[in-house]
């Protein structure tokens, strides 16, 4: 089978693609694929419309390449392509839709509101401590988090968020992962940024972040945080693989709970990302998880 490999593109995670996709072309070789990877451009549809690959690896993150644009245009020029389709990547790229149907289905979310640019020039507040986030990107990218105990106000913040964004209320706790792989939570991990919380820096700098895996849960909160993240993938209708970021608050008294931040429907890949560490947990090698991916494909 050629494999054409599709990284790189032009949103704020680039880079981090970038790393993904040649993590994954690596492995696809040693599976014995023909691979080709290719730095996405604007003339993507022309590139392989002549190259005619039996299959496109999706390793781009964010705008155009999780959202449903490219899934779209793979559509139209009839290549089988690896995970979510154009629905799943449009709902769970848009933050505030996703919580909506999670919230639909049971899935705990934390309480939030879409504010524009004029509300914040004219004066609005969200109660402390809240985190500001945009309302399509991944890997952290422009999340800001304002504690109890920070005199900084919504006005304060630098904008850089288009003409909306999301304020959320800050939950206290945990930070847990799950991989989802077809229809089977794979498994929970637990990460303690070594900073103030798990931002970009924190996710692709070696030593910045320790990752507890299996996460340190007991077995019944174990359970529901694998049964929180199949429900999620399923109810965005997701395909392949995807991995659910949570929270889990046990800092009050009684049982901890869990709120549900978002689905990622391409997840990274790189040598430091989450899914394959927890796949690797599971049993499942970087290179037979690359294969299963690619055998998922379809149109
Ligand atoms: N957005 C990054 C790539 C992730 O979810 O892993
Ligand atoms: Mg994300």
């Amino acid at each position: 089978k050629h494999v054409a490999v599709l990284m790189g593109g032009w949103s704020a995670e680039r880079e981090v693609s970038m790393n993904s996709g040649l993590a994954c072309s690596e492995a696809l070789k040693s599976c014995g694929y023909k691979v080709t990877p290719i730095d996405v451009g604007r003339n993507i549809a022309e590139t392989l419309s002549e190259l005619k690959p039996d299959v496109c690896f999706n390793a781009l993150h964010g705008r155009y390449g999780e959202d449903g644009y490219i899934q779209g245009l793979l559509e139209i020029i009839g290549i089988p392509y690896t995970h979510s389709g154009v629905l799943a990547s449009a709902l769970a790229m848009d933050k505030p839709v996703a919580k909506t149907l999670f919230a639909d289905v049971g899935i705990p979310i934390a309480d939030g509101k879409i504010f524009t640019r004029q509300d914040i020039q004219d004066g609005a507040s969200f109660p402390k401590p809240f985190v500001v986030k945009p309302l399509n990107e991944g890997s952290s990218v422009g999340v800001t988090i304002i504690l109890e105990d920070e005199n900084i106000s919504l006005q304060d913040l630098p904008w850089t968020f288009g003409e909306k964004v999301l304020i959320e209320t800050f939950i206290p706790g945990r930070e847990i992962q799950v991989a989802v792989m077809g229809d089977t939570a794979l498994g929970a991990v637990e990460i303690r940024p070594l900073g103030r919380f798990y931002d970009y820096e924190a996710k692709y700098t070696a030593g910045k972040a320790e990752h507890l895996m299996p996460a340190p849960l007991d077995p019944a909160d174990y359970e529901e945080a694998l049964r929180l993240a199949l429900l999620a993938h399923q109810t965005l209708g997701c395909r392949g693989v995807s991995r659910s970021d949570l929270r889990f608050d046990d800092t009050k008294d009684g049982p901890g709970k869990f709120y549900m931040l978002e689905t990622n429907t391409q997840p990274g890949m790189t040598s430091l990302s989450l899914v394959p560490e927890i796949a690797a947990h599971s049993g499942v090698s970087f290179e037979e998880l690359v294969r299963w991916i690619v055998e998922d494909a379809s149109c």
